[in-house]
């Protein structure tokens, strides 16, 4: 047999899902394993945007896996974009065509894991022409897997996860993120937080966009908001609410896709309060009059 009509082995037989689970167990045990040994901490945007060895390892062991199992299917992984919202716009869009398209964030929430304050995740979610189909988010220092497929619920550990029930803001426990750009992202931020805090029972702000998102899906949290993201930090997550029950648009009321940025993700009760709040305070990341395409 010449060299061209060697065929690569390709293995068919896993679900997307299972596939997605692999990756992220595989590579969350990686990254705990390799808790407190960072040897390459460099900065990307800002002084606060963390990279180290490891999310760049982690995110090629997912890579390695995915395309070993479905090598036609592309991939959007937060170390293989150029810092900054502009490289990260144009690699989506270049993306977003693509009929699979695998969305990882090899590590969300890089800050808490340089520092070893144990609140970080993988997150990995494949879409189909542009629609997230699956959603994972694996939480390797409590070994908790969230999982979601598009019109078969949300589970972790087998269980079914369901928003929770408060009604009201005052009785709700939202969580938000600081985001790195300290010239519009953060004072947005910032105004949300100062508008919402009075308002309701208390703000966490745990360092991880991915596992603020599961926690609103298995009911830990009412609600989550922040601006200034990308996609890989949410993807999955947006699946694992809506999957719960819950309600996901941008932070102005759009339904989600892809390229949103500035989000808002909550048991839906307490959806439309959020937002007017975020909006009375000027807070919603969008500046007035800018259409978000
Ligand atoms: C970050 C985390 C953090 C959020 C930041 C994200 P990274 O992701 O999700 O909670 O506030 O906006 O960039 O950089 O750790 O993958
Ligand atoms: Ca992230
Ligand atoms: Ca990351």
């Amino acid at each position: 047999m010449n060299e061209k009509d060697k065929v690569p082995y390709v293995v068919t037989s896993k679900s997307y899902t299972a596939v997605a689970i692999n990756c992220a167990a595989k590579a969350g045990e990686w990254i705990k394993s390799r808790l407190g040994t960072v040897k390459q901490l460099s900065t990307k945007t800002s002084a606060q945007d963390l990279v180290t060895e490891v999310d760049k390892g982690a995110e090629q062991m997912i890579r390695k896996l995915i395309l070993t199992h479905f090598p036609d299917h592309a991939i959007l992984g937060e170390e293989g974009v150029e810092p900054g919202h502009e490289a990260s716009a144009k690699a989506l869009e270049a993306a977003k065509n693509e009929p699979y398209l695998w969305i990882v964030d090899p590590i969300d929430g890089t800050t808490n894991y340089v520092h070893g304050f144990p609140f970080f995740s993988v997150s990995i979610a494949l879409a189909y022409r542009g629609e997230i189909i699956v959603g994972v988010i694996y939480d390797p220092m409590r070994d908790e897997l969230f999982i979601a497929e598009k019109g078969k619920g949300a589970y972790v550990h087998g269980n079914p996860t369901r928003v929770s029930g408060e009604l009201t803001l005052s009785d709700s426990l939202l969580a938000t993120g600081f985001p790195v750009d300290p010239t519009f992202n953060l004072p947005q931020n910032m105004a949300g937080l100062q508008a919402l805090l009075p308002k309701v029972r208390n703000i966490r702000g745990g360092g991880s966009a991915a596992l603020h998102m599961a926690y609103v899906a298995a009911g830990r949290l009412s609600g989550y908001w922040e601006i200034g993201l990308n996609a890989w930090d949410v993807a999955a997550g947006v699946l694992l609410v809506q999957e719960s029950g819950g309600k996901v648009t941008d932070t102005e009321g759009r339904p989600y896709d892809l390229s949103v940025r500035n989000i808002a993700a909550s048991n839906g009760a307490i959806h439309q309060d959020l937002l007017d709040i975020l909006s009375d305070a000027k807070a919603t990341g969008y500046p007035k009059n800018e259409s978000r395409a």
